[in-house]
């Protein structure tokens, strides 16, 4: 499902052209371009964008990095976005009027963000303040839709990435007494129980009926997890730990907080894309690893350490497909459209919902 903000957005088309031409011919027409937009163009690229776009990223990171190149690049007129559309989001919010952001194909969502909308957001505080009075404060995943970040900002709270989850949850403690996290109940139960909050004090909120699962006393309440999670991550299981465990238990098993309680808790390590990557450069040579994250990201450590044994948790993963909606033709088609004055494919987020997201982005930033 795509989200709802696309449908705001006008998808031009890719003329044949690109997808008949080869990586070859394509690869040298963007760096031709890269050379000639010069510093009027900037591109962040996340670590999940495979590899023949990734090399053009003047900027490659996980989100926290991104959102924050976004907010300090004020010199390129146009920020071409290699990742999913709630980044791009978060880089329109960030940059200034007269940048202009694009993202190269706008089917390139992701369904997580997907899986929490205005609506259902309204709907559910109504109810959860009724439950629990004024005593929630709501913070977001920055995996969300502007509207979900809005809505953030509106009432106090903040958005977290996977590798600041902890310091904003200790702040969010300090504000109330409850979390509402959204829309990822992994890395929200993930982070509350490292900060020591037992799954008893958690209950999650079904968007569709429209209820809170489960039956713990209302008082002990302190996180209240939005019923979402990410499609990818949920394919590392349980089962892909205990057969690594049992045929090569000296293999470390690392994870992104996007995996269940369970797989978290199961494997070694835990954290965002650059903690992962940093636990494997750290490493040293004939190290083993198993990986729970997106697939492009996997095969790039397996290439670039070969002095290290590295696979995927799950030997069946394929790629995230909308990180993969990036590829070179696109990405080519839209640098030669702003070489020819035409602007394709620009995410803009309309001012009031950008004016109370950025509270929470911001928010986020200066902790
Ligand atoms: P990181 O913030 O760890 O890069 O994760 C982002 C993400 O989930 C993209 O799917
Ligand atoms: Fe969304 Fe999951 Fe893909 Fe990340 S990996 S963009 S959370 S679907």
């Amino acid at each position: 499902m795509l989200s709802p903000n696309l449908f705001k957005e006008v998808q031009s088309q890719l003329p044949d052209s690109y997808k008949e031409a080869d990586d070859q011919e394509l690869s040298e027409r963007a760096w031709e371009r890269k050379r000639q937009l010069g510093k009027d163009l900037f591109i962040p690229g996340h670590h999940y964008q495979k590899d023949n776009v990734i090399q053009f990223a003047d900027e490659i990171g996980d989100s926290l990095q991104l959102a924050q190149g976004s907010a300090t690049n004020r010199q390129a007129s146009f920020v071409v976005f290699c990742g999913v559309h709630f980044m791009a989001e978060t880089a329109d919010i960030l940059t200034g009027d007269d940048q202009q952001v694009i993202l190269p194909d706008l089917r390139a969502g992701c369904s997580m963000a997907d899986m929490a909308n205005q609506n259902q957001i309204e709907r559910a505080w109504e109810k959860l303040i009724d439950m629990f009075g004024e005593t929630i404060i709501p913070i977001t995943y920055v995996n969300s839709s502007a509207e979900i970040k809005a809505f953030v900002g509106r009432y106090g709270g903040a958005t977290v990435t996977s590798s600041n989850a902890e310091k904003i949850l200790t702040w969010a403690f300090k504000q109330k007494k409850r979390i509402l996290f959204l829309p990822d109940q992994h890395l929200g139960r993930n982070t509350a129980y490292r900060l020591g909050i037992p799954l008893e004090h958690m209950r999650v909120w079904d968007p569709i009926y429209e209820e809170l699962e489960g039956d713990q006393p209302l008082d002990q309440v302190q996180m209240i997890l939005w019923q979402g999670h990410c499609s990818v991550h949920a394919n590392f299981r349980i089962e892909h730990i205990q057969s690594y465990r049992a045929s090569e238990p000296d293999r470390n098993i690392i994870v992104h907080p996007e995996c269940s309680w369970e797989v978290t808790q199961a494997a070694d390590l835990a954290g965002s894309t650059r903690f992962i990557i940093e636990q494997v450069k750290a490493a040293p040579p004939g190290s083993k690893w198993a990986i729970g994250t997106e697939m492009n990201l996997v095969k790039r450590l397996k290439k670039q350490y070969p002095e290290q044994s590295i696979d995927s948790l799950n030997p069946e993963m394929c790629p995230c497909l909308t990180m993969n909606r990036i590829d070179l033709p696109h990405f080519v088609w839209v640098l030669d459209e702003l070489y020819a004055g035409r602007c394709p494919n620009q995410i803009t987020v309309d001012k009031k919902v950008a004016d109370e997201a950025l509270l929470a982005i911001e928010r986020m930033l200066m902790l």
